[in-house]
């Protein structure tokens, strides 16, 4: 009996010895994740951090698309305080891995099982040499076309899902008094437009050949003018006060019923799902993209930081990033789709079970494309160099013959 409590004193010592050598884990996030459902979703990760021992510090970073993040990431770096974790995606995570900026979260990894429970498919953006880099949180969809129910049904009008339905939809739409398209006037979103576009109007090899593989032959083609043409098009279909305005701007004009359609990635149902909209009853979800499939997969890089707290820190934060529930609640608030393989898709809703359908089905058929417009395809300077001619040509009267030049020109000398 003695021994026994002895034996038990002696464990509780050491447990408590344990736990004091330990570093409390802290984490500075840096993210862009600013509109309603997007804040819904990180607070996700942030409740389950804090409720595992850590110390959440939340740097959001406003502005779509991520761009300033990514002004506000290099300032950071520079000055030799780089934030613990950062939301990163495609190239970009490699590009700061070259420059010798990230850690590795390999052990993390190998312990969670990251390779059986990851889409081959995605594996290659969340590693650095080989071994894992960054955490995915999720796979968003970028070629949707979000659409207002009520006007949609009243005006006898059926989901888009083709760019000549969308067109007639939209003129349709015209001819009734009602703005046809919510766009926002962001560089991003013009390139978000285009890509969509493009890969409606040419298809999955055409859209890699030409913002892929950066072919000068694609990109100076024919298909690529019409897809210009297509964006002239789209141009006429906004209203006056489009420039400059925030995404989820643009989609609160589709839920307020203001305008009947958006062409934006499923963050924007994150954004009707937050005010409380029921996809097939208040709005619908169609692709334009006959089988293909855009995505964009937001991950956490981890950068080399100082002291054991933070690096205990970006341990939790990756176990947690890649934990089974997370990425269930996560992705229901942001209107994306888990990373897991192995989440049940059973509590999302229709628009959310369709993406992963199309994903599934897009693998197999080799339909799955990375989004040039939001980082998964090309350098930051190829990617930039593409998209100031979209912007250009969208918000100039420049020909599609002008634009095509200058695309091939702007790619050849980014290269
Ligand atoms: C990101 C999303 C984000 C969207 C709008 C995309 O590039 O991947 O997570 O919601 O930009 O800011």
């Amino acid at each position: 009996m003695m021994k026994k409590m002895l034996m038990v004193t002696s464990a509780l010592a050491l447990g408590l010895a344990t736990t004091a050598a330990k570093a409390d884990p802290e984490a500075e996030v840096l993210h862009w994740w600013t509109s309603g459902g997007e804040a819904a979703a990180v607070k996700v990760l942030m409740e389950e951090f804090n409720a595992n021992g850590g110390t959440w510090t939340d740097m959001p970073v406003a502005g779509g698309g991520g761009d300033a993040a990514m002004t506000a990431l290099r300032a950071r770096v520079l000055s030799g305080n780089a934030p613990t974790a950062v939301q990163l995606k495609g190239p970009s995570i490699q590009e700061w891995y070259e420059e010798g900026a990230l850690g590795n979260i390999q052990d993390v990894a190998e312990a969670e099982n990251w390779d059986e429970l990851l889409p081959e498919a995605i594996q290659y953006h969340l590693k650095c040499d080989g071994e894992y880099c960054a955490a995915p949180v999720n796979i968003h969809r970028i070629d949707w076309i979000w659409s207002n129910s009520d006007i949609l049904d009243e005006a006898g009008i059926e989901p888009p899902k083709n760019w000549d339905e969308f067109n007639a939809a939209a003129e349709k739409l015209q001819g009734m008094g009602i703005l046809p398209l919510a766009h926002g006037g962001q560089a991003w979103q013009d390139a978000t437009l285009f890509e969509a576009v493009a890969v409606g109007l040419g298809g999955p090899d055409f859209y890699r050949k030409a913002l892929v593989d950066l072919d000068q032959d694609a990109l100076k083609s024919d298909t690529m003018k019409q897809v210009f043409d297509q964006m002239r098009t789209l141009r006429g279909y906004v209203d006056d006060n489009f420039s400059g305005r925030d995404w989820n701007l643009a989609t609160a004009m589709v839920i307020n019923g203001e305008a009947a359609f958006q062409i934006m990635g499923d963050w924007a149902k994150g954004e009707f799902i937050a005010a409380g909209k029921e996809p097939g009853k208040d709005f619908y979800c169609s692709s334009p993209s006959g089988g293909a499939y855009l995505y964009n997969v937001d991950s956490f890089a981890f950068f080399n930081v100082d002291g054991e707290d933070r690096q205990a820190g970006q341990k939790l934060l990756a176990k947690l990033t890649m934990g089974e529930n997370f990425q269930k609640v996560f992705n229901l608030n942001k209107g994306s789709i888990p990373a897991r393989l192995d989440v049940s898709m059973d509590e999302f809703e229709f628009c959310g079970r369709q993406s992963n359908a199309d994903l599934n089905e897009a693998i197999d058929n080799g339909f799955l494309l990375p989004s040039y417009a939001h980082g998964m395809a090309l350098r930051g300077a190829q990617a930039g160099a593409i998209t100031d001619v979209v912007t250009a040509h969208f918000n100039s009267d420049m020909s599609a013959e002008q634009a095509v030049e200058q695309l091939a020109n702007a790619v050849a000398a980014s290269q």
